[in-house]
Formats: structure tokens, sequence, C-alpha cells
């Protein structure tokens, strides 16, 4: 399958084409001068663990994983950093003296590096996550640390209660319940639904919210989400898609096949403008 291509790394998914990694990666590699080819690889969902064999087995020196397959690389990894143990769930691989693969997770400190740029959060914040899947595995930790409460709210009660379970003893997280309806606000709330309907959007209630309230979709795409939209609707004051956690993320990989940090900031910038982004931060 990799017969004819060189590349060192590279983003595994399904789907994969609209990938922005890829871009984001060159830009790194004209920013620190190493040559890093990095492409974009789609996985039938079945393949995952024969894929990234063959893929290590012939060129790659490192791999983002991205969803469905966070769950399978964990389990995929021969060593795990702290971040990942605690996230159980895997989003960059790398291959260590041509031995082992270890499995980082970037997502936590992605996330959280954009919210710090975009003055999204502080600690003690109330944060109303909607979603309970892999990405939320990811983040977590990082949210918790920074000395938030969480609330989490998902269509499937089960999965609530399974990732509650898990990251209790890091902090204050709790399964939201509509006894809070009325009595309080959240300072963020964020969006890490896969799919986000205009009939989920309007389930939220506005009493959960305040003029102050931040709000965060981990989603991007070329026009706005359904999320955002939405934001826009019920007349938010800060709101924004995910692609500065997009960039840390890929930026803290990075960091981990090559011992540098790239400036994130510019990419961002050059991201949203492409994409013709509804974006309203806190920095205006
Ligand atoms: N910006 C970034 O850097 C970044 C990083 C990571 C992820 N993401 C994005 O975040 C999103 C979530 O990723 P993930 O890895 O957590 O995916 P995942 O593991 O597949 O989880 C999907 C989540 O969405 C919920 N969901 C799916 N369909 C729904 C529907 N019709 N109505 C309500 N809820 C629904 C699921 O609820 P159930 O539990 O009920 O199934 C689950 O909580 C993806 O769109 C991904 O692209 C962005």
């Amino acid at each position: 399958m990799f017969k004819d291509q060189k590349f060192n790394y590279a983003v595994f998914g399904n789907p994969i084409k609209h990938s922005k990694s890829p871009m984001i990666h060159s830009f790194f590699s004209k920013q620190t001068g190493i040559l890093h080819t990095y492409n974009s690889i789609h996985v039938p969902l079945k393949d995952f663990r024969s894929v990234l064999c063959s893929f290590f087995e012939k060129y790659g020196q490192g791999a983002n994983v991205t969803a469905p397959f966070k769950r399978e690389a964990y389990s995929f990894s021969t060593q795990l950093t702290e971040r990942a143990k605690i996230a159980q769930s895997v989003n960059t691989l790398k291959k260590v003296d041509n031995q082992y693969l270890l499995g980082d997770n970037t997502d936590g400190i992605g996330l959280l590096s954009d919210l710090i740029r975009l003055n999204f959060i502080k600690k003690n914040y109330s944060i109303l996550i909607l979603g309970a899947g892999g990405a939320v595995q990811g983040v977590l930790f990082s949210l918790l640390s920074f000395g938030c409460s969480v609330f989490i709210l998902n269509r499937t009660i089960e999965n609530s209660k399974k990732i509650v379970l898990q990251f209790r003893k890091y902090g204050n997280i709790n399964i939201f319940n509509q006894e809070l309806l009325n009595i309080k606000y959240f300072d963020l709330i964020i969006n890490a639904r896969s799919i986000y309907t205009e009939e989920s959007g309007n389930v939220l209630p506005l009493s959960l919210i305040s003029s102050k309230t931040c709000f965060y979709d981990m989603n991007y795409q070329i026009d706005n989400t359904f999320f955002i939209d939405w934001c826009i609707k019920i007349g938010a004051t800060y709101y924004t898609n995910g692609i500065g956690m997009l960039v840390f993320q890929a930026a803290h990989s990075y960091f981990l096949w090559h011992n540098i940090l790239p400036e994130t900031n510019y990419i961002i910038e050059i991201l949203n403008k492409k994409n013709n982004m509804e974006f309203k931060d806190k920095l205006i």
C-alpha cells in the first residue's frame, strides 16, 4: 500500500478527505526548516491495525490518529505518556529507537492552549460539555487540572456516566441534570458532538447562558457549523470554532516528534481567513 510513497508522517482517520493537518504540518515544516512530509490516509473501519502496522514497518516515524480510531490507537501503542494513559485515548504515535510505539494525547493541551489564547477560561470556571466521546476523554484531564468544574451533557447517558467515573478522581465533574436549569449559568460551553443539528441546538436551554458565556465548537468546516450558527442566532457574545485547538494539538504532536514547539497564532489566523469564519473572541 505504501510502496511508492516516502512520507514519514501521516494522519489516519475515516473520513479524512477534508483534514487540515497536512496543511498545518507543511507550515510547521517551512517554519522550522525540518523536512517533514505529512500525508492523510483514509482507513477502512476494520483495518486500523493492519494499515498502521504497514505504515510503521515501512516509512512511518510518527502518526496522528483521528475519529473514530483514537481508542484503537490507545491499545495499539506499546508505551503511553501519562496524559494518554489518563485519557485512554491516543491521537499521536511516535516510533522510538525503531523499537516501540509511544502513544500520546495532545487534544487536552491543544484545547487548553486555545482557550487561554482566547481568554475563554479561568480557574474555577463552570464548563458544560456537550458530548462524551473520544475528544472529551482527551481534554477532560487538562480542564479539571486547570481548576474548572465540568458538567457533561450527552445523548447517551451511559456514556456520560462512564466518562464521569473515569475522571472524577481528577477534579469536579458531574453529569448535567435538569435540576441545574434556572439556577446555573455556565462560563463556557464546549460542543464536542460529532454531529450538531439545528434540532439539537434548540435543545440547549437559554436559561443556562449569560451574556458572558463563551462558546467553543471543537468542530470546524468551510462554513459556519450549526453550533456557531446557533450561537449567532441566540446573540452570543463570544464564540469560536475548533481551528485553534487543531493547530495547537498539531504543534504538540510536532513537539513530541522533533522536540520543537512551532509558532501557532499566525497559522490559526490564516486558516480562519481561508474558512471565512464568523468568529468573535475576547481578543478583539
Ligand atoms: N478541533 C480539534 O482539534 C478536534 C479534536 C478532536 C475532535 N474534534 C471534533 O470533535 C468531534 C467529536 O469527536 P470525538 O472523537 O469525540 O467523536 P466520537 O468519539 O465519535 O464521539 C461523538 C460524540 O458525539 C455525539 N453524537 C453523535 N451523533 C449525535 C447526534 N446525532 N446527536 C447528539 N449527539 C451525537 C456522541 O454521543 P453518543 O455518546 O450518544 O453516541 C458522542 O458524544 C468531532 O466532530 C471531531 O472532528 C475536533
